[in-house]
């Protein structure tokens, strides 16, 4: 599904990412873990047209997407749920929601099918509906944001950081239904501070440090090394 070879993205003069490499097979959770600053949304910004990485190739379904606009990566199935959910605060959720029908140019029974089952995933939203997206809790814009993402009908989903900021009922919350989606089919490469939230839920876990992809691996495999589990679940 995914196939990034050697990304290398700076900002000024300084490398960010150096020489990432990430396989994200269909139907899997592939999780990207490491501290602060090592380089996970740079690399996922890459990915999703966000940032134009210096050197290295994005391949999503066999085709070479490098360099690709937001706006085509998500109209070609590759959507990015960013960190800080960027949800807009003064729309309503359903206008909110709204936007992918744009971005995606769907028809109004696409729309509707596609937000009913949304609603079904996350009720909290149908019932907050007309409610504007400002006014909702950071664990209920985490959903919202998952939703609109989940509109687009995207063949690969990319989540960075969907626990950041929130209250641990609310983590659960999300995490129970990020775990939905991928059960009924989704990929999904998810960026996650929480390693011990990523390793029970991926299938594949890459660590990042300062940039490099340091290990990649089963999380059982990872965890059974005690200097790695030490760093991970500090
Ligand atoms: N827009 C930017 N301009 C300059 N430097 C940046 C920019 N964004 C990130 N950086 C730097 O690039 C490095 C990687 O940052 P990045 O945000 O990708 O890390 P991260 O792994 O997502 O960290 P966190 O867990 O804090 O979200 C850091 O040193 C950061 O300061
Ligand atoms: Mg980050």
């Amino acid at each position: 599904m995914l196939d990034v070879n050697d990304l290398w993205v700076s900002y000024g003069g300084i490398s960010a990412v150096r020489g990432i490499r990430v396989t994200v097979e269909p139907g899997s959770l592939v999780a990207l873990i490491g501290s602060n600053g090592a380089g996970k949304s740079t690399t996922l910004n890459a990915i999703a047209g966000l940032t134009r990485p210096r050197s290295g190739t994005v391949t999503f379904r066999g085709e070479n997407v490098t360099g690709w606009t937001t706006h085509n990566l998500v109209r070609a199935g590759l959507v990015l749920v960013p960190e800080g959910r960027m949800v807009a605060a003064p729309l309503s959720v359903r206008e909110n929601l709204q936007q992918a029908r744009y971005s995606k140019r769907l028809s109004s029974g696409e729309f509707t099918d596609r937000y009913d089952q949304a609603m079904t995933l996350f009720p909290v939203l149908g019932k907050r509906s007309s409610q504007v997206a400002g006014s909702l809790s950071g664990g209920e814009q985490q959903m919202l944001a998952l939703a609109r993402a989940l509109l687009t009908g995207p063949d690969l989903l990319l989540l960075d950081e969907p626990s950041m900021g929130l209250a641990p009922v609310m983590v659960d919350a999300v995490f129970d239904a990020i775990r939905t989606i991928h059960t009924d089919g989704m990929t999904i490469l998810l960026v996650e501070q929480n390693a011990e939230l990523a390793m029970d839920l991926c299938d594949q876990a890459i660590v990042m440090q300062r940039g490099e992809l340091i290990t990649s691996g089963q999380p059982d495999d990872l965890l059974s090394d005690g200097s790695l589990r030490s760093m991970f679940l500090s």
